[in-house]
C-alpha cells in the first residue's frame, strides 16, 4: 500500500533548525562553532526558577493542571501587566501554553476558520506562515522595508488586495529587532478592531529592548497577545508561554487546550512562576545582549555589511548582503564550513527577498560573538 503525507504535513522546514543541525554535526566532529544562528539564550533558566523546579519535583505529584494553567501563575501574569504596562488583565483572560508556539496554535485555531486570510509581513518569523499553512489558513504576505522599519502600517494594509481576517505583528520583531512605538501599535490595533481584523501581537521579545519603551496590545478589546518564557526569562527548553485573550476567546482556547495539549508542562509552570522574581539575573542577561549588540553594530559596517535597520530590541540583526551573494543559503553553508560561524539565511524569513539577506543572532556568549565577527571579517577578506 502507498500512503500519502497530507498536504498540511508538507509545510516548509524551519530553516534555522536545519542550520542548528548542521552546526551540531560540525561540533560533534570537534570543530569550533560560533552560534549566531539561533534565538536561544546561552544561559540556563534563572536560579530561582531552577530551585522552584527542584522543590516541585521533590514535594509535588506534578500531575495535570487546569488546561489554561495553575491559578497562581495566571494571577502572576495578570499582575505583570498591571505593573509593567499599567493594563488591567483579569486572570481568566490568561492562558498558560506549551511555549508561545503552542499559544499560536491555540490562538490561530480559536480565532480563524480554515480558509481565513491572515496578513504576515515579509520578513517575519517563518513558523507563523508554516503553522497557518498546516492549519489550512491562507497567508497574505505584505512586504515591508526600512521606510517603516519592517513593521506594518494601516496604510500598507489598506493597499492589500482582497478581504483580510487577521494580522500578526511582532514587536520587537524577529528577524529585524525593530519595534512598533506605542502610538503606532495603538493605531494598528484600532484599525484592526474597527474592521473586524483579528490582531495577533507577538510580544515574546518584551523585556529585551535597548532604551525604547515596549507597548502591549493587551488593552485592545479584540487583540490576542502571545508571550513566552523562552527569551527574556531564558527558558526555551521548558516550553512554556502564555496568551492574553480578549473577552470572546477564553472559553474556546480553554476547550482547544484541553483537547490538544491538556496543559503546559506542570513543572515548567512552577518554574515560570518563580522566574518573575529573578529580575536581577535576567537584567544581567539583557546587559550582555546590549554589549553584544554594540559589537555587531560596529563590526558589521566595518566589514561592509551596513545595510540593516538598527535593532531596537530582541537579539537580531537582519542585514542585506546582496553585494556578496544572491544565494544566502549557500553563503551561510560555506561560512559555516570554512569558519564555524553559524548564521541564518534570510530565506527563512522572506522567501522572495531573503536570498540576499542573513540574520545574525547575538544572544550567545560575548567571546563567541567577538570571535565570530573576527572570523567573518577574515572570511570576507579572503573571498571578497
Ligand atoms: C518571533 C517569535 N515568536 C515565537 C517564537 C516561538 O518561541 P517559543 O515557542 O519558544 O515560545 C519564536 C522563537 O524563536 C520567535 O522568534
Amino acid at each position: 500500500m502507498l500512503f500519502d503525507v497530507s498536504r498540511r504535513g508538507g509545510i516548509d522546514p524551519f530553516i534555522v533548525m536545519e542550520v542548528l543541525r548542521a552546526a551540531g554535526a560540525r561540533a560533534r566532529t570537534g570543530k569550533p562553532v560560533f552560534p549566531l544562528q539561533i534565538g536561544q539564550p546561552s544561559t540556563p533558566a534563572p536560579a530561582g526558577a531552577r530551585e522552584a523546579a527542584k522543590a516541585a519535583i521533590d514535594g509535588q505529584v506534578l500531575g495535570y493542571t487546569d488546561a489554561t494553567g495553575i491559578e497562581p501563575l495566571r494571577r502572576r501574569i495578570a499582575q505583570h501587566y498591571r505593573e509593567r504596562y499599567g493594563v488591567e488583565v483579569a486572570p481568566e483572560r490568561v492562558a498558560v501554553t506549551p511555549g508561545s508556539s503552542g499559544g499560536f496554535v491555540l490562538a490561530f485555531l480559536a480565532a480563524f476558520d480554515a480558509g481565513a486570510r491572515v496578513v504576515l509581513t515579509d520578513p517575519s518569523y517563518p513558523c507563523y506562515r508554516n503553522m497557518l499553512a498546516a492549519l489550512g489558513i491562507e497567508t497574505v504576505q505584505a512586504p515591508t522595508g526600512p521606510e517603516t522599519r519592517f513593521q506594518p502600517t494601516p496604510e500598507l494594509l489598506e493597499r492589500l488586495e482582497g478581504p483580510i481576517d487577521g494580522l500578526v505583528v511582532a514587536s520587537p520583531s524577529n528577524p529585524t529587532g525593530s519595534m512598533l512605538p506605542p502610538d503606532e501599535l495603538a493605531r494598528l490595533a484600532a484599525w484592526c478592531h474597527e474592521r473586524g481584523v483579528r490582531l495577533v501581537s507577538d510580544e515574546i521579545y518584551h523585556g529585551i529592548a535597548y532604551g525604547i519603551q515596549e507597548a502591549t496590545a493587551a488593552g485592545s478589546p479584540s487583540a490576542i497577545v502571545v508571550n513566552s518564557f523562552s527569551k527574556y526569562f531564558s527558558m526555551t527548553g521548558w516550553r512554556i508561554g502564555w496568551l492574553v485573550l480578549p473577552e470572546d476567546l477564553p472559553v474556546a482556547v480553554e476547550q482547544l487546550a484541553q483537547n490538544l495539549f491538556i496543559n503546559a508542562a506542570t513543572i515548567s509552570q512552577h518554574a515560570a512562576l518563580a522566574a518573575f522574581d529573578c529580575r536581577e539575573e535576567l537584567e544581567g542577561n539583557v546587559r550582555r545582549y546590549a554589549r553584544n549588540r554594540e559589537i555587531l553594530l560596529s563590526a558589521l559596517p566595518a566589514m561592509g555589511i551596513g545595510d540593516f535597520a538598527t535593532p531596537d530590541g530582541a537579539f537580531y540583526v537582519y542585514a542585506d548582503i546582496g553585494h556578496l551573494t544572491n544565494d544566502s543559503m549557500a553563503f551561510c553553508q560555506r561560512l559555516l564550513d570554512e569558519t564555524g560561524v553559524a548564521i541564518t539565511p534570510g530565506v527563512d524569513f522572506d522567501r522572495d527577498r531573503g536570498s540576499r539577506a542573513v540574520r545574525f543572532s547575538y544572544c550567545a556568549a560575548t567571546e563567541d560573538v567577538e570571535a565570530a565577527m573576527d572570523r567573518l571579517a577574515a572570511f570576507l577578506r579572503r573571498t571578497g
